[in-house]
């Protein structure tokens, strides 16, 4: 067999069968054993003890004892759905053609199937969807020349540009390894360390920090990629998906509302749509830019904490996703789903983005681990289209990637006994020039506050009201000379938003000592009282 997955496996079966075919219910082992005994354990006499050779139960519990995998590490509490990509053929008003060779872009209404999954970053499975966090918008394109995962977030932008500081600024969002509980005072001890995370930092406190619910937020591949075309020429490029329900975020307040009452409300809100036949639609739109690292810029094309002004280079549309099933089984699909940097096919490149390129090690590593060896294999990692590799054997292998007619003794190439052959070059290859001293430094042109201070600026004043008082909610039980430099770090970006900040700070403190105040003397006028019983 190819890799066409057999059809027990594939996700289009539920096992349920037509009315008119006799439905066998019989209840089996995992050996295909008819399953007599389903309610009791086998004991000696009713009152026991239980005995160790009943292989039903065994094979039973321990099956339960394995149900579940390592949890993604981040992005572990998601949602997920399938549904199609249709191209548009051009981007703008040029063809498409013109930038990329990228087969599932070329024709108009072309169609490729896709499959969704969102998800929220820092806490566990089963953690509200209502938290002030950043949300995944990862997109598997199962194209016909392979797949292409286009793994982003609902925000365009992010808080580091280096993937070495990846881990530490993960572990000052997640919670305290001795309290575990989420703590302010550490994330902002890193981030007032961390003048890189500025813009983000001012994205996430604002209401854009909690999208009303998965449908109606943007998705952003965040890194540079890049576009190559048939005489292998590349431009720099970013990805934007425009949700056609609107955008909604809630502030801090509304989420509060929603918590109290539901805690999966974005799951539940896709999965009904879904089941209703209201089919969420994003607009897939491109910003494209020069290969080269554009001096005239206040900032570097390689650095994912910006934004590129759309005036002067402007989203252009190249098509349109619809998702329109729910998933069959939750774990099978939205669990065992493993979207990649690196999945990338013809006509489609990586730039010289370090987080990019930290990225994609990262991603199919963890999944080695997380899911296993061959996670390709399952039906929905698997490309939709035939799979030939001398890649063997490893913990639950499923499938031996061979050709129709393929000498199954030659698992190497090459061969000349019908053994599987290198794929005829696709158009002409795109060779960047890459010469430099090898150092560890940072980019030139870091301007960590000039787009934070903007974004502030351009804000609605309830955004930035709501901004204000998640940042001075957040901070306050930090130490002063943390709080302190947040405030200078934030002064920098905005003065008045620094000033918003620090004056926000101070009102807590007052109060607080007040608050502290009352109570001394409350607790005095009491042990006046005597004791009270
Ligand atoms: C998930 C690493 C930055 C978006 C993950 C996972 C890892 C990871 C290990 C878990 C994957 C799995 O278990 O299947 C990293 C590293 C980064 C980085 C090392 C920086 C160097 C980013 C950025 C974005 C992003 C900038 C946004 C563009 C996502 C999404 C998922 C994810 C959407 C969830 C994918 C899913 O739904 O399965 N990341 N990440 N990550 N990451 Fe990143």
């Amino acid at each position: 067999t190819t890799n066409g997955s057999p059809e027990k496996a594939a996700f289009g079966a539920t096992g349920l069968q037509s009315n008119d075919q006799p439905i066998d219910q019989t209840l089996t082992t995992r050996q295909g054993h008819p399953l007599t005994h389903n309610q009791n354990v086998r004991t000696v006499g009713s009152r026991g003890p239980t005995t160790l050779e009943n292989y039903p139960f065994l094979e039973k519990i321990s099956h339960f004892d394995r149900e579940r995998i390592p949890e993604r590490v981040v992005h572990a509490r998601g949602a997920g759905a399938h549904g199609v990509f249709e191209a548009y053929g051009t981007v703008g008003d040029e063809p498409v053609s013109t930038y990329t060779r990228a087969k599932l872009f070329q024709q108009k209404g072309k169609e490729t199937p896709v499959f969704v999954r969102f998800s929220s970053v820092i806490h566990g499975g089963h953690s509200p969807e209502t938290l002030r966090d950043p949300r995944g918008f990862a997109v598997k394109f199962y194209t016909e020349d392979g797949n292409w995962d286009l793994v982003g977030n609902n925000l365009k932008v992010f808080f580091i540009r280096d993937a070495m500081k990846f881990p530490d600024l993960v572990h000052a969002f997640k919670p305290d390894p001795i309290t575990n509980r989420q703590d302010g005072e550490r994330i902002f001890d890193f981030i007032s360390n961390t003048p890189d995370a500025m813009h983000m930092i001012t994205f996430l406190f604002s209401p854009w920090g909690i999208p009303a619910n998965y449908r109606m937020m943007q998705g952003s591949g965040v890194n540079t990629y890049k576009w190559i075309n048939e005489a292998g020429e590349g431009v720099l490029v970013k990805y934007h998906w425009e949700p056609k329900q609107g955008i909604k975020n809630l502030t801090q307040g509304e989420a509060e509302q929603i918590q109290a009452k539901n805690f999966n409300h974005a799951t539940q809100d896709l999965y009904d749509a879904i089941e209703a036949g209201n089919f969420p639609q994003w607009e897939l739109l491109v910003q494209i830019m020069s290969d080269d690292d554009h001096p005239e810029l206040d900032f570097d094309p390689l650095d994912d904490t910006k934004l590129w002004p759309p005036d002067k280079f402007p989203w252009l549309p190249v098509g349109v996703m619809t998702l329109n099933k729910n998933p069959e089984n939750y774990f099978h699909e939205v669990e065992q789903v493993a979207f990649g940097t690196g999945v990338l096919v013809d006509g489609l490149d990586f730039s010289d983005d370090k987080m990019l390129q930290g990225r994609t090690f990262s991603y199919s590593d963890t999944q080695r681990y997380r899911v296993g060896t061959n996670y390709l294999q399952l039906p929905i990692n698997a490309p939709k289209k035939h799979v030939a590799t001398n890649q063997r054997d490893g913990q639950m292998a499923y499938l031996v990637d061979t050709a129709p007619g393929q000498n199954r003794h030659v698992n190497y190439e090459p061969s000349s006994m019908n053994g599987l052959k290198e794929a005829p070059k696709k158009g002409a290859e795109h060779t960047p020039y890459v010469g430099g001293n090898l150092v560890r430094q940072p980019i030139d042109r870091l301007n960590n506050f000039g787009q934070a201070g903007e974004r502030y600026r351009t804000f609605e004043d309830w955004e930035r009201d709501d901004l204000i008082s998640n940042l001075v909610s957040t901070l306050a039980p930090a130490k002063k000379h943390i709080q302190d430099k947040m405030v200078e770090l934030f002064t920098q970006c905005d003065e008045e938003y620094g000033r918003r900040v620090r004056e926000g700070l101070q009102q807590v403190a007052t109060s607080d000592a007040q608050k502290k105040e009352q109570a001394v003397q409350q607790a005095e006028e009491l042990s006046h009282e005597g004791q009270p019983y």
